[in-house]
């Protein structure tokens, strides 16, 4: 049956994603009602080649609604979605409010897809984006052969950032251009022509929040808390498509071509490796706008027996966020 679906956050960069996401796939809505703070009472957004008038997201607003998605950062989430739940809603939440919870499963429909049966606080909550690309590649291998140890560096584009990383980017790029000093608000120091770790200190004073996400995410989707993950995590000047260098151990030696061919079969990868050729691994240039986790540069270590390097590529926005979501909306609607 067509559901009633809300979409919080529906003025930002997830948000507006959703949207299009939910018309690309033709999801079957009923309605879709887009909500946001009250500073975008007034405005309209685009869906199904109509303006929707986007409403203050209000608790009243969730009578009636089937699906809620929200994309409107921790704070409004943890508020709002207990009370979307209580009316009757299914929660997918992309912010990091609900993540770790106990009661509350964390989804990637490739990996995962029977944890969202059991949700008892009616909320799902949608992995951080560069940990949803990472276990996309991760879950093949294994499956092949029970992960142990996970290297990961990733270049995350400013949009991970939402709207005002993205307008911040492109200023200073203009700046640059004529020659100006850029100004800089939204990122901690110049991103433009430079590379940034940006997100806040973890509670020890030398990781990232991001950083153990990555780790703590990576072990609830996977349902293995002894898999090892040590992530670097860094904002590069690249508007959308986060790529991650990844270094990974298992519990008994692999070769590339076992680990290639496992990755050609894996639901949501698209293999793009054809050894070292310059300009033809996978790209956030090219990545942005499409569904794939894309993978390349699928190596054998040079130093340690066994282990495998692979590269891979994604758009943050979709798999990382709006489209995961809606795959897990599918999910529940199924
Ligand atoms: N960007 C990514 O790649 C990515 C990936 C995974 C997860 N996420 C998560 O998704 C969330 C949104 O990210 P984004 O990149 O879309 O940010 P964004 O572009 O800054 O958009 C934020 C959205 O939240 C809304 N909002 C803010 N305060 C609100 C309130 N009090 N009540 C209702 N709505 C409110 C905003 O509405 P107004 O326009 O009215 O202010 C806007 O629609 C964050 O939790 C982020 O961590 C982002």
């Amino acid at each position: 049956m067509p559901s009633v679906v809300a979409v919080v956050g529906a003025t930002g960069l997830v948000g507006r994603e959703m949207l299009r996401v939910l018309e690309q796939r033709r999801f079957p809505a009923s309605r879709v009602l887009p909500l946001a703070s009250p500073r975008s009472a007034g405005k309209t957004v685009p869906f199904a080649g109509k303006e929707l008038q986007v409403e203050p997201a209000v608790p009243e607003r969730f009578e009636g609604v089937d699906i809620a998605l929200f994309s409107a950062g921790a704070t409004v989430a943890r508020e709002l979605a207990p009370q979307a739940a209580a009316r009757g809603a299914v929660v997918i939440d992309n912010s990091s409010a609900w993540r770790m919870d106990p009661q509350v499963p964390l989804v990637v429909p490739e990996v995962n897809p029977q944890h969202a049966a059991d949700r008892p606080k009616g909320i799902i909550a949608n992995p951080n984006c560069s940990t949803i690309q990472m276990v996309v590649a991760l879950k093949p291998i294994h499956d092949l052969a029970r992960i142990r140890h996970v290297v990961v560096s990733t270049y995350q584009a400013a949009s991970g950032k939402g709207n005002a990383a993205v307008e911040e980017l492109d200023e200073q790029m203009r700046a640059i251009g004529r020659g100006e000093t850029p100004a800089v608000a939204v990122f901690p120091s110049q991103i433009a022509q430079n590379l940034v770790m940006d997100w806040k200190p973890a509670q020890d004073g030398f990781w990232s929040e991001e950083e153990l996400k990555m780790v703590h995410e990576t072990r609830k989707i996977l349902g293995d808390d002894t898999i090892a993950v040590t992530p670097t995590c860094v904002r590069v000047p690249v508007a959308t498509g986060h790529s991650e260098a990844i270094h990974v151990q298992c519990d008994r030696p692999l070769t590339a071509a076992a680990v290639k061919a496992a990755l050609s079969r894996a639901p949501g990868v698209v293999v793009q490796d054809d050894g070292y050729a310059p300009g033809r691994h996978p790209q956030p240039l090219a990545c942005a706008g499409q569904d794939p986790v894309y993978v390349g540069r699928i190596r054998e270590d040079l130093c340690v027996p066994g282990a495998i390097n692979l590269w891979v590529v994604s758009d943050n926005l979709r798999k990382g966020a709006a489209l995961n979501a809606v795959q897990i909306a599918e999910l529940v609607t199924s």
